[in-house]
């Protein structure tokens, strides 16, 4: 930024005029405060529901290029990321800032399954759910529940602490997502095997049955690990939002995660792989596509798993999702609702009210069809979303707490209530 790099304004209502700083492509919302008609005046406040266009925080993490379609976990690729990387890998450069030598690696590896185990107590809290309880909203209240199992959840000043909790989080999500989905099979709960790798454990802690050692096929391990990496972060979305708003209380982590899973389990968000799925089985067949097509241009419904606010482009995730899927449906087959979901796309990609509002597949139009293939139900779809993205929440969480910017998010609003009524006794209403 150069000295002069600023925005010059005139305000009608007075005639002023007033010289406004731009730095990276921004202005201070607070600069606006010095706009104003009186010296009683708050002064102008910027007004975006759904913070459409408002920066939030300065971050390191996750670089996005919406109109290009790129997408840099720490100014790495995600399509090298997702070739070569494993799960642990990625969230270890998400977490500490680069990507870990060999014995790091090595030394975060043994860490994480360290606290693969949760207490018997959250074992027997889940065990309090209905048989058909949705499993992301056991999630969202074991992981909330672990905040009361640690006295030291709320430390601030204690990176040694901070650093326990943030391997617990990253250790114990699929032991709890695992937990959740066997309690809707009303199966055993499966422990963690620490011999396997990070997705083989969670394979294992899914599926296992009797054998003694459960083994998954690598082809399935590997796509697996990549629909992890794909969702592992994705800078300051709906729920990491949530994750940093509630952080900005000083909020344990355990606390802050529960906030982020609350806010993926919307169909918006992360809860849009199972409402793909729902959707294709409605649609049943593909010759009954258009209708629903027209349907969607209609606004009788919206098309799940396609728009995005950031990318006006292809989801670079989307196409690297649609290569995984290949790999799993060798093993385990094709689905019969790849074909409708091809046959959407297609449609979708050469119709005028898609293009025009540049909607195009993102991460959650084909995740579900390869959670399907594996055999997991719809509703386990946005808690494997949620696992994956806790390491991303974890690295903003991190990066918010040492921010010195940073301060409690208390937002303004523009008040459209009366004022000043007269209470009325209840006789006379
Ligand atoms: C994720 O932020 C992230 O990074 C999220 C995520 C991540 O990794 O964290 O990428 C994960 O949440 C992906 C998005 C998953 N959600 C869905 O697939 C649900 C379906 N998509 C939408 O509802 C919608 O596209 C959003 C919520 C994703 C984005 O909504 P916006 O940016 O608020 O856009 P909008 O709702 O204002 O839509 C703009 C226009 C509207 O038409 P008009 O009113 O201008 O006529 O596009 C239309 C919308 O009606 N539109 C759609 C549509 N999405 C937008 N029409 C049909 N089908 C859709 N899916």
């Amino acid at each position: 930024m150069t000295e002069q790099d600023f925005l010059t304004v005139t305000d009608s209502r007075t005639g002023q005029d007033y010289k406004i700083p731009i730095s990276d492509g921004t202005i201070r919302s607070t600069d606006l405060r010095k706009i104003r008609v009186s010296e009683k005046d708050h002064g102008l406040t910027s007004y975006d529901p759904g913070l459409f266009n408002t920066a939030v925080a300065r971050s390191q993490i996750t670089y996005l290029d919406g109109e290009a379609g790129v997408l840099e976990y720490r100014g790495y690729p995600i399509e090298q990321l997702a070739a070569s990387a494993s799960y642990l890998e990625v969230a270890y450069l998400l977490i500490y800032g680069h990507l870990p030598s060999e014995p790091e690696l090595a030394s975060w590896s043994e860490d994480i399954s360290m606290h693969t185990f949760v207490h018997e107590n959250i074992k027997n809290f889940m065990q309090g759910f209905r048989y058909d309880a949705h499993p992301m909203g056991m999630l969202l209240a074991s992981v909330g529940a672990l905040s009361t199992f640690y006295s030291d959840a709320n430390s601030w000043d204690d990176p040694e602490s901070i650093q326990l909790h943030v391997r617990r989080l990253i250790a114990k999500m699929p032991t709890l997502a695992a937990f959740a989905h066997r309690h809707n099979l009303g199966q055993p709960y499966v422990y963690p095997d620490n011999e396997l790798s990070y997705t083989a454990n969670f394979l294992s802690m899914l599926f296992k049955m009797s054998e003694r050692h459960y083994t998954p096929d690598p082809r399935i391990e590997r796509a697996l690990e990549v629909l992890f990496i794909l969702h592992a972060d994705h800078e300051q979305n709906c729920s990491t939002t949530a994750v940093r708003v509630v952080g900005s209380s000083h909020a344990d982590p355990y606390s802050c995660v529960a906030a982020g899973i609350a806010a993926l389990y919307g169909p918006l968000h992360g809860g849009a792989n199972e409402a793909v799925l729902k959707m294709l089985v409605k649609i049943g067949d593909i010759s009954n596509v258009p209708d629903f097509i027209d349907g969607v241009k209609n606004g009788k419904q919206r098309l799940m798993g396609f728009g995005h606010r950031i990318y006006k482009s292809y989801d670079p995730r989307a196409r690297l999702i649609k290569q995984a899927a290949d790999d799993v449906f060798e093993v385990k087959g094709t689905s019969p609702l790849l074909r409708i979901a091809l046959e959407l796309e297609k449609r979708a990609l050469e119709d005028e009210y898609f293009v025009s509002r540049k909607l195009y597949p993102n991460v959650d139009f084909y995740s579900g069809l390869i959670y399907q293939a594996l055999g997991l139900p719809q509703e386990m779809f946005p808690v494997l979303f949620a696992m994956a993205r806790t390491s991303g929440w974890v690295a903003q969480w991190l990066e918010m707490i040492r921010d010195p910017e940073q301060k409690i998010a208390r937002p303004l609003q523009v008040y459209t209530g009366d004022r000043g009524l007269e209470y009325k006794p209840l006789s006379s209403r």
